[in-house]
Parts: C-alpha cells; sequence; structure tokens
C-alpha cells in the first residue's frame, strides 16, 4: 500500500480553461488518451452550448446529462493520478467555472492560434491571476494559419497580464507547419500531420547547432529556428519552477490536439511542474494536505437528472486527511455528523464507490438538500473554507408563483436551485418581494423549466431594472450614515439568502453617486469581503 504521503504527492488537480472552440474537449480528450483512461478520439463529449442549436436552452438541458459525466476526469499517467475538473465555457456560466476554479490546484489555459487571446479567457485567467493559480498556456490549431508566434506572445503578456516563457517553440505553421522543438527536453518532434503516428517519436537536439536540425527541417527552416529561439533567450525569463508555482511565470507550449501533437509534451512537463495538492486557508487557520485529520468544501452541485429522484451530488474537494467511507464527518455550517455510505470517485468514463480519497481527489456525495456550494466538512473541527464566493449578478428579474396551489414546490425548488449555484436570489427589504439575479440571461429559462419538470411549480417573471446587486458592509452599524443610507435607499435594499445585506443599483451613475454620498460604507462586488 502506498503511504498517505505519495498519495498525496502525486496527485495533480487541475481545470483547463478557453473561450469556447479554442479546443478545451479535444485537448482533454487526448490527455486522457495517453492516460489510456479512453481508447478513443470522441469519447468524451463536449459539454459546450453549439452555437445555432434550435434552442439553446434545450441543448443546456442534454449538456448538464453529458456534464455530470465529464464533470471530474480521473485518470493514471506514469503513476500520477490527475484530475481534470471541467469548466464550462460559455459565459452565461461563468459563475460555474469560478467556482470550480477554487477546487483546482493549477489550470492550462488553451489559445487559439488564430483568434489569439478571447474574451473569456481574459476574464477567467484574471480570476486564477487574482489567486495566484499557477498556469501553464497552450497555444492550439498550429496546423492552421494563425498569429505569429512572438506576437501571440506578446499579445498574451499585454492582455492577460502574464509573464511568460515559451517551453517550446514552432517550426513554421499552417501549410508549413513542420513541428516543433521542445525547449524543455530540448527535441525536435516532426509534424506529420496523422494523429496516430507513435508520439514518443522525437529526435533529440541538445546542440541546435548541429548539421541533423538541418537534415530533419531543411537548411532554411533550421536557421529561423535558431534565430527564433535566440531571440526567445533575450527576450523571454528562463523557466523557473518556483516563480511558476507562485503564479509568476506562465510557460507556454505550441501544439495541435486534434493532431495529437504536442500534447505529450505538455503532459510530461506538466507532471513534472506542476502543483501537487496545496494548503487552503479556512476562517481560522492554514490547513495543510498532510494532516492526518479530513477537511474538504463543496465547490459544485449537480442535480440528478431524473426528476423522480430528487437527490443531487455534492463534490467535495479534500484538502487534507483521508475521506473514508462510512466515516461519520461533521457538517460545519449545519453542526451535525454525517455519514456516506457510496461516496463517488470520479474516472474518465465512469464514477465508482470508493472506501478512501485523497487530498486532491474529488468525491461526489449523494445529497437530498443538506449541502450549499461553501459548505465545509471536517473530522470535528469547527472551520470554514473561505473563497467560494457568489458573484455579483447582471440580469435580474421579480419572480412570481403562477400556480398558488403550488407555492410549497415553488419555494422548495426555488431553494434547492439557488443551493446548487443556478442563480441568487434576493428578497426585497420594502415589500418582500421576491428577486432572481443571475450572471447569465440563460438561467431564466433553465429556473423555469427545472421548476417546472422536477418541483411541479410554475413561475413568471416580471422585468427589473437593476444594474448591478452589491453586497453592503458598513463600519458602523449604528452610524447616523448607515441609517440614512437605509433610509434614502430603502427602495432599493434586499437581503441575500445568507441575510447579507444587498444594494440595487439602477445604473452605474447611481452606484458611483451612492458610494460618494456614503464614504463610510464600502460595496463590494462578490458576497465575500
Ligand atoms: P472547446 O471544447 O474549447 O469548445 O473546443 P473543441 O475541443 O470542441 O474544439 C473546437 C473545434 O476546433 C472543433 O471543431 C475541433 O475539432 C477543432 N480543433 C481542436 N483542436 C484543433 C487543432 O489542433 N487543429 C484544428 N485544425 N482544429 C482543432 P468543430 O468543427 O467545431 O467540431 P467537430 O465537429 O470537429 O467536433
Amino acid at each position: 500500500m502506498k503511504s498517505f504521503q505519495k498519495e498525496i504527492s502525486r496527485r495533480r488537480t487541475f481545470g483547463i480553461i478557453s473561450h469556447p472552440d479554442a479546443g478545451k474537449t479535444t485537448l482533454t480528450e487526448k490527455l486522457l488518451l495517453f492516460g489510456g483512461a479512453i481508447q478513443e478520439a470522441g469519447a468524451v463529449k463536449s459539454n459546450k452550448i453549439k452555437k445555432g442549436a434550435t434552442s439553446d436552452f434545450m441543448e443546456i438541458e442534454r449538456q448538464r446529462g453529458i456534464s455530470v459525466a465529464t464533470s471530474v476526469l480521473g485518470f493514471e499517467y506514469k503513476d500520477i493520478k490527475i484530475n481534470i475538473l471541467d469548466t464550462p465555457g460559455h459565459k452565461d456560466f461563468a459563475e460555474d467555472t469560478f467556482r470550480t476554479l477554487t477546487a483546482v490546484d493549477s489550470v492550462i489555459v488553451v489559445i487559439d492560434v488564430a483568434k489569439g487571446v478571447e474574451e473569456q479567457t481574459e476574464k477567467l485567467v484574471e480570476v486564477c491571476r487574482m489567486r495566484n493559480i499557477p498556469m501553464i498556456v497552450f497555444i492550439n490549431k498550429l496546423d492552421r494559419e494563425g498569429k505569429d508566434a512572438f506576437e501571440l506572445l506578446d499579445e498574451i503578456e499585454q492582455k492577460l497580464n502574464l509573464t511568460v516563457t515559451p517551453l517550446s517553440f514552432p517550426i513554421g505553421m499552417g501549410y508549413d507547419f513542420k513541428g516543433i522543438y521542445n525547449i524543455w527536453e530540448k527535441n525536435v518532434n516532426l509534424f506529420t500531420g496523422d494523429p496516430r503516428k507513435d508520439i514518443e517519436e522525437t529526435v533529440e537536439i541538445s546542440d541546435l547547432n548541429s548539421e541533423e536540425l538541418d537534415h530533419l527541417i531543411g537548411d532554411t527552416a533550421a536557421d529561423t529556428l535558431r534565430e527564433e529561439l535566440e531571440l526567445t533567450q533575450g527576450v523571454y525569463p528562463e523557466f523557473d519552477k518556483e516563480a511558476y508555482l507562485q503564479g509568476n511565470l506562465q510557460p507556454v507550449f505550441f501544439g495541435s490536439a486534434l493532431n495529437n501533437f504536442g500534447v505529450r509534451e505538455l503532459l510530461d512537463c506538466f507532471i513534472e511542474i506542476a502543483p501537487k495538492p496545496r494548503p487552503k486557508d479556512s476562517d481560522v487557520r492554514t490547513v495543510k494536505p498532510d494532516e492526518n485529520q479530513f477537511t474538504g468544501f463543496v465547490f459544485k452541485i449537480h442535480a440528478n437528472m431524473d426528476p423522480k429522484h430528487r437527490d443531487r451530488l455534492a463534490f467535495i474537494k479534500i484538502v487534507s486527511g483521508k475521506f473514508e467511507r462510512n466515516k461519520p464527518y461533521l457538517h460545519v455550517r449545519q453542526g451535525k455528523k454525517l455519514k456516506f455510505s457510496s461516496p463517488n470517485a470520479f474516472f474518465a468514463e465512469k464514477k465508482e464507490i470508493v472506501d478512501v480519497s485523497y487530498p486532491g481527489d474529488i468525491v461526489g456525495l449523494h445529497d437530498t438538500g443538506n449541502f450549499k456550494i461553501g459548505d465545509t466538512l471536517t473530522e470535528g473541527e469547527n472551520l470554514n473554507y473561505r473563497g467560494v464566493p457568489s458573484f455579483s449578478p447582471e440580469h435580474f428579474r421579480y419572480i412570481n408563483n403562477a400556480d398558488p396551489m403550488k407555492s410549497k414546490q415553488l419555494e422548495k425548488g426555488i431553494d434547492q436551485l439557488m443551493d446548487e449555484g443556478v442563480a441568487q436570489l434576493f428578497t426585497l427589504e420594502m415589500n418582500g418581494r421576491k428577486v432572481i439575479g443571475t450572471v447569465g440571461a440563460l438561467q431564466f429559462e433553465v429556473i423555469q423549466y427545472r421548476l417546472e419538470h422536477e418541483y411541479g411549480a410554475k413561475c413568471t417573471y416580471e422585468n427589473l431594472n437593476v444594474y448591478k446587486a452589491t453586497w453592503v458592509e458598513a463600519e458602523d452599524e449604528k452610524s447616523e450614515e448607515f441609517k440614512d443610507f437605509k433610509r434614502v435607499k430603502a427602495k432599493f435594499l434586499a437581503k441575500d439568502k445568507r441575510g447579507q445585506l444587498v444594494f440595487f443599483a439602477d445604473s452605474q451613475f447611481s452606484l458611483q453617486m451612492t458610494q460618494q454620498k456614503y464614504p463610510s460604507l464600502k460595496f463590494h462586488f462578490t458576497s465575500e469581503f
């Protein structure tokens, strides 16, 4: 049996982030192929929302089914246990992705060589940068014409605010794409365009001046490569693992996921440099993975697709200790002990009940309504993990009950959907009316459909003109200023589900004016401050 320490140090839990269509699904699939976790291409279903689908929203329902299966993909490669956490690319589900990023130890950022840095990539990378999550960049689709390598590296530095260092470099591109020079391993991998080719077939070139390089790729390409590599050495810092781990330096790889080219290089470097499970801050102390006592937190809740079974799957990231089946654990928020007889571990194509899981792993627990996103489980210690915030929603509507006979069902449905993190519910202080706030407009349809199909309740919406919801923090709740604010803005105040005070600003201007008028109050854009 492998020791506890060894189990921790051989785990790598990460997410792949990208703008839709950059190649996240394709890359995931190729990584799984290397691990022998799947046998053929096409086995991983894309959970993205296809453009031009008949109804975006039916598509979401279909994807929801797929996304249970791809939520966590675990596999082994060279005795390393790899867990890939799925991150939806669609912008309406960005909040899901943000939350998942609280459970990863590092990320791989996929960028399309022709499109360069796109909007979703910018947003997601910003979140990772704020949390100092180590990032590796993979520039994909080198088999197509795209931007010049230096131009792209520049763009990544400028738009994503990163400090990059290439660990591989393309030889040509598109029609002229000859392969890549692997700076990390010092070898050349020639591109044949045949994804089935023996992927280990690389040619060692430790001395760039050797004539073998000219034989391999031709004189002109060899000279260009030598020049370009010299230039990279002058322009970019040398790779430094510590700087990468601290989130201060981002290595870059080039390749073509579709052709399974440059992916092995990425994976081999990844398992060597990517962080093993890291310590995590809680409200009382920092918890280290190798502590004996189990702790973990819920970062995602997935409702059962079968409306007859109302149970849900809560995804727990293990932070420390071992998670064992049938052992009682403390649900800190509820202050009660719970036992789990069938915790699921995730593998590439299936989930299985397991007896023991380790830090870095994700377990899926069947839940009948105990969990909310952000909940902490421990062996008895009273601590809460932070960092699974709610984000300020951008779309708001009143929600009304359309079937008075079903008000209980409606209440329960809304309650559970909010726990899953589909949207946020606010109650207006003035009249008690309920307002749903979402990050994307699609969620309203999702909520309506799911309320009807899973809870037998009907709702209608009414528009509400709100620009942003901000969480209000008062230095002194007894101050005249706070009292004045509450009186003057009474119409715009609400409580969130946890009872925190929220201010609805109807425009950016009114938010600014309010901030100026009440300088001792703080207006936060996330629920954790
Ligand atoms: P995503 O998950 O990031 O949204 O992207 P996905 O992997 O689904 O890839 C988006 C499209 O880009 C797919 O084509 C995929 O085949 C293609 N692609 C991925 N990697 C490469 C690459 O290295 N080179 C080239 N040329 N194309 C690549 P599609 O036509 O949209 O979908 P499909 O019908 O092929 O599945």
